[in-house]
């Protein structure tokens, strides 16, 4: 078996051999659209692997994204995607060689962690990969949608509330051609401009380029996917309604993605930059008339809006899965890069079976920010690097995997200082399908 890298020219040949891996067809069309989604591949990230005749049996790729570490630290990332070995060739090895001919290219560019979305979550484990983000599907009746008075608020500047159902805020007016603005609430000064998914994707681009940079466990989307409409709705060219949430000064600052069908709105990606305007965006879909019930596919499962609910079980969270692995490929590198909010030192044994490496590092932060050195000194956790990917972003705690048997402490107190030290500013969480 030989393993190369790819260029433009290996387009359809690897594009036959991920389909036949998948077991689809080329021609297939689907709602991500077809073709188009393999136009965004990057080919010189490309991996194709050859029988000794020179037959394809096995793909794997990278985009080129940035990744939002905590601390808005932004940082490069490659995304691996369009991973398959043909169903007559499989566990024989293919995946690992490719596995480990990619881990040298990352590193050989100086990137020093790589991110994929599993589509099975016994495959990536072995290869240094832990899941570090998580998201759910929120699913709310719309006759039980009213938001609670905030409680934090004065009531002369809490939302109108009291009402059966969130609709009451929102006044919805005009007609779709003429663009709808609409006062969302009283605490909201801004206002709703319903669009379709065809006439703003600029503004859509833009709106969520802002939200990313701010968000732990965002990706950059690469403009190219925006322009080609290469992605998972909304970047697709399926046909989705808009709301788009623009400040006082009509500068857009959040969009809420979505279509209704029997009676549902399915809301794809709700982007707000703040969390008022998230709030906004959801009284306006759970406002919506001739709805049955709002669901939002990608919301993380301890999301705020639960707690906004007036009635706290009216928001049923289900599909709760991982969705960003994380694989760290320089361990110093990668500590150093993030940002921390609380001082404190830690001693932290990595084991990379994968790679058969072993490193000791004292991981030691002050105001924010953190030095990673080799060290001989007694450990405080000892754990394999994927258990690292899994807590880098600050999405998994490491008590859980202490109390699971993943990590091990070497004394009480380890564990809960490594959970201080590694939690971000808030939960990491990643809309893009890649
Ligand atoms: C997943 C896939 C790429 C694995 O390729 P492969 O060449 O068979 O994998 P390997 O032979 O290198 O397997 C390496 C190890 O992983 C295990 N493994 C591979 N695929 C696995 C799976 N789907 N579930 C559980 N274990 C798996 C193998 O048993 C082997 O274990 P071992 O080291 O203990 O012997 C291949 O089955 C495939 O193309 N599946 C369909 C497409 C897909 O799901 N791609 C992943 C997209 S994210």
């Amino acid at each position: 078996m030989e393993i190369r890298s790819t260029t433009e020219e290996d387009l359809d040949v690897f594009v036959d051999t991920i389909h036949a891996a998948f077991g689809h067809f080329p021609d297939t069309p689907t709602e991500g659209g077809g073709g188009l989604w393999w136009s965004a591949l990057e080919m010189d990230r490309g991996l194709l692997a050859l029988t000794a005749d020179g037959r394809p049996i096995g793909t794997a790729a990278a985009y080129s994204f940035e990744l939002t570490l905590p601390g808005e630290n932004l940082v490069p990332a490659a995304g691996v995607t369009a991973v398959g070995v043909l169903p007559s060739h499989r566990r024989r090895g293919v995946l690992s060689a490719m596995m480990r001919h990619q881990l040298a290219e990352l590193r050989a560019r100086g990137e020093f962690v790589s991110v994929l979305l599993a589509s099975e979550a016994t495959i990536y484990g072995r290869f240094g990969y832990g899941p570090a983000t998580y998201t759910a599907r929120l699913t709310v009746p719309r006759h039980r949608a009213a938001l609670a008075v905030p409680r934090a608020r004065g009531a002369a500047d809490a939302p109108a509330t009291g009402s059966d159902s969130a609709s009451d805020s929102a006044s919805v007016k005009g007609s779709l051609n003429d663009s709808v603005s609409a006062s969302v609430n009283d605490s909201d000064n801004g206002s709703i401009e319903l669009l379709r998914r065809a006439e703003c994707g600029e503004i859509l681009e833009e709106v969520y380029d802002r939200y990313r940079r701010a968000q732990p466990g965002a990706l950059s989307r690469p403009h190219r996917w925006w322009a080609l409409r290469a992605g998972q709705p909304p970047i697709s060219p399926a046909p989705r309604y808009v709301a788009v949430h623009r400040d006082p000064d009509g500068v857009p600052d959040g969009y809420a993605g979505y279509s209704i069908e029997s009676g549902t709105l399915t809301v794809d990606e709700t982007i707000a930059t703040d969390d008022a305007v998230f709030t906004a965006l959801a009284r306006f879909v759970l406002g919506h008339d001739l709805v049955s019930q709002v669901v939002f596919k990608h919301v993380l499962p301890d999301h705020p809006l639960r707690r906004q609910l007036a009635d706290f079980r009216a928001g049923e969270v289900s599909g709760d899965t991982d969705w960003l692995w994380v694989r760290l490929l320089d361990v110093p590198r990668a500590l150093t890069a993030r940002g921390w909010f609380v001082d404190g030192e830690l001693v932290l044994d990595v084991k990379d079976p994968f790679l058969g490496e072993h490193g000791r590092y004292l991981l030691t932060v002050r105001d924010g920010k953190a030095d990673c050195v080799p060290t001989n000194r007694e450990p405080d956790l000892s754990l394999d690097v994927s258990d690292l990917g899994s807590i880098y972003l600050g999405g998994t705690a490491p008590s859980t995997l202490v109390r699971a048997g993943h990590i091990r402490a070497h004394h009480p107190g380890a564990a809960t200082l490594a959970d201080t030290l590694f939690r971000a500013e808030r939960s990491p969480h990643c809309l893009h399908w890649f």
